[in-house]
Formats: C-alpha cells, sequence, structure tokens
C-alpha cells in the first residue's frame, strides 16, 4: 500500500471569485513508503500548493489525500494527527523562528504533541543532531545565529516530531554551494537513519537529480513524469519544452550523443560523466 496516495486531486484558491486560480489539477498520485521523492518545476507549477495537502494545510477542492491508506479528511478531528505525522518544512523556514532560545524553538512541535519533558528533551536532541547542530547553540537566541544555522534550526523543529513523512519546501533556497550541498547531505542521512519518506522540493536538477529515488515532475498544475532519475533525464527534450534545466553535464552528453558519439545522455552528477568520458578516451564502452 502506498503511503501517500492523491485521488483525483484539484485546489482552487478562492473558488468561485474572479480571483479564482487553479493551482493544480486533477492529481493521481501513489508514493511508496521509504521513497525519497525530488519534487521540481517552473515556478507557479503547483509544488507548494501540493505539498501543503500532504499534511492537510490545505485541503484539495476536489477529490482526496489518503495517508497510509486513509482519507485525512474524513474526520476532521483527526487532522491534528497528520500534522505530526507528515512534517512540513516551508520555504524559508527561518522567517518562522520565533522563542528565546534554539532548545525552545525546536521543542515546540514535540510540547504540542503533549510527550513529556524528558522525551521532548530527547526528541530535540537527536534533531540537532540530525542537522549538526552543536549543543553549545541549543542556549543561544536563534536571531544570534547564522542564515545556515538558522535553517538548521527550523528543519530541526520538524524533525523533531520524528515524522513518517518529511516534507521540504525548497530548503536550500538562498543558500550558497556550500550550504545547499550540506543541506542535502544532512537530508540524505536523515532518511537512512529513519527510514523515513522523505520529500524535498527545489527547483534545482542538480539538488534532486543525485539523491532522489525518485523524481516528480510539476507543470501547469499538473504531475508531468513521476519516475526513477534515469527515466526522467531520458526525457530531457520534454523537460526543456517546460523550462527546466536539465544538469549541465546531461547536456554535454545529450550534445555528444547529437553528433554521433555513441554515449548515453543519462549522465547526471559530473563524476559519473568523467568517468564515462575517460571510459570513451580509453576507448571503452561508455
Ligand atoms: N495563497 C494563494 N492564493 C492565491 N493563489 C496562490 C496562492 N498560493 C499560490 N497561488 C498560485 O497558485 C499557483 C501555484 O503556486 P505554487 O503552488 O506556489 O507553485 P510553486 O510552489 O511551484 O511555485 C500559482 O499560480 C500561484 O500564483
Ligand atoms: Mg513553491
Amino acid at each position: 500500500m502506498p503511503i501517500i496516495s492523491l485521488k483525483n486531486v484539484s485546489h482552487t484558491y478562492s473558488q468561485g471569485t474572479p480571483l479564482s486560480v487553479s493551482a493544480i489539477e486533477n492529481i493521481n498520485l501513489d508514493i511508496e513508503s521509504g521513497e525519497l521523492v525530488g519534487i521540481i518545476g517552473h515556478t507557479g507549477s503547483g509544488k507548494s500548493t501540493l505539498v501543503q495537502h500532504l499534511n492537510g494545510l490545505l485541503k484539495p477542492t476536489q477529490g482526496t489525500v489518503e495517508i497510509d491508506g486513509e482519507d485525512i479528511w474524513l474526520n476532521k478531528k483527526k487532522i491534528r494527527s497528520v500534522r505530526f505525522k507528515v512534517g512540513l518544512c516551508f520555504q524559508y523556514p527561518e522567517y518562522q523562528l520565533f522563542e528565546e532560545t534554539v532548545f525552545k524553538d525546536i521543542s515546540f512541535g514535540p510540547k504540542n504533541m503533549g510527550l513529556s519533558k524528558e522525551e521532548i528533551k530527547n526528541s530535540v536532541l537527536r534533531a540537532a543532531n540530525y542537522v549538526g547542530l552543536k549543543e553549545e547553540l541549543l542556549n543561544k537566541s536563534p536571531f544570534d545565529l547564522s542564515g545556515g544555522e538558522k535553517r538548521r534550526v527550523a528543519i530541526a523543529g520538524v524533525m523533531a516530531m520524528n515524522p513518517k513523512i518529511l516534507i521540504l519546501d525548497e530548503p536550500t533556497a538562498g543558500l550558497d554551494p556550500k550550504g545547499r550541498k550540506e543541506i542535502l547531505d544532512m537530508i540524505v542521512d536523515y532518511r537512512k537513519k529513519t527510514g523515513s519518506t522523505v520529500l524535498l522540493v527545489s527547483h534545482s536538477m542538480e539538488d534532486v537529480a543525485g539523491i532522489s529515488s525518485k523524481i516528480l515532475v510539476m507543470n501547469k498544475s499538473k504531475v508531468a513524469m513521476y519516475d526513477t532519475v534515469d527515466n526522467v533525464f531520458s526525457r530531457a527534450e520534454e523537460l526543456e519544452n517546460m523550462g527546466l534545466n536539465v544538469p549541465q553535464i546531461t547536456r554535454i552528453f545529450m550534445k555528444l550523443k547529437a553528433k554521433g558519439v555513441s554515449v548515453d545522455s543519462n549522465v547526471y552528477t559530473v563524476n559519473d560523466g568523467c568517468k564515462r568520458l575517460v571510459s570513451l578516451m580509453k576507448g571503452g564502452n561508455v
């Protein structure tokens, strides 16, 4: 049974008014437990709207959202428990930090869940560890931290609830390449340690290609593709038509192929590309 199942889900903002916007349309999607799904698509394609349906922040204007086989809106009283099971970290989450100390900020979720003091402390320490925050930072004010550290605190706050499904909306936005890599490594590590299902929204192919088990491509409010990384990138032309950037290294291989060099175009990391070129220059198969 898929852990997430969307059946014919649509969402129209301000429905029935002149300002109505159809943000997602007729989404049918099954996500299996344990996947790391990279969600990509151009700005305004519906990524954030889609993920906000998964923990009940938004209610579909049509269709059903099932988590663990249960329609999350069947019993409205249960929606609170869905928010604990499906942890969602918004884009630029550091703007939502508000407590006096980092510890208090990270413990906000576990406290709401009604955990004991001891359990709260353990959850905070575990989450701080996942995101690589040193213990001495826990007593500082979140406002005294660097941008990258604040981002980690915000992500730790969601991880501290120990959600079965972790969703991060553009967690690397605005960070430099080093900061981006650190956050991505941390997400991969978290999934390995916890076995949770992770959904990662990004508009960067480079970010998601190397780490995702599946890629979900949103285009104009609809799911255009949901497949393995290789299968998605083998449709590079369609992606380009959607205005999505195929990684540069993949484009190089596509161009080589178009020129008659016998290479595959399913290359999406520089490392892999180098290996294949070396092999090609040695006269081997690529
Ligand atoms: N709160 C909102 N009210 C009205 N329209 C919205 C709101 N949030 C998003 N939209 C619109 O819905 C569409 C999808 O937006 P969004 O889900 O934020 O896409 P993405 O995350 O892929 O950039 C866009 O046309 C956007 O302008
Ligand atoms: Mg968005």
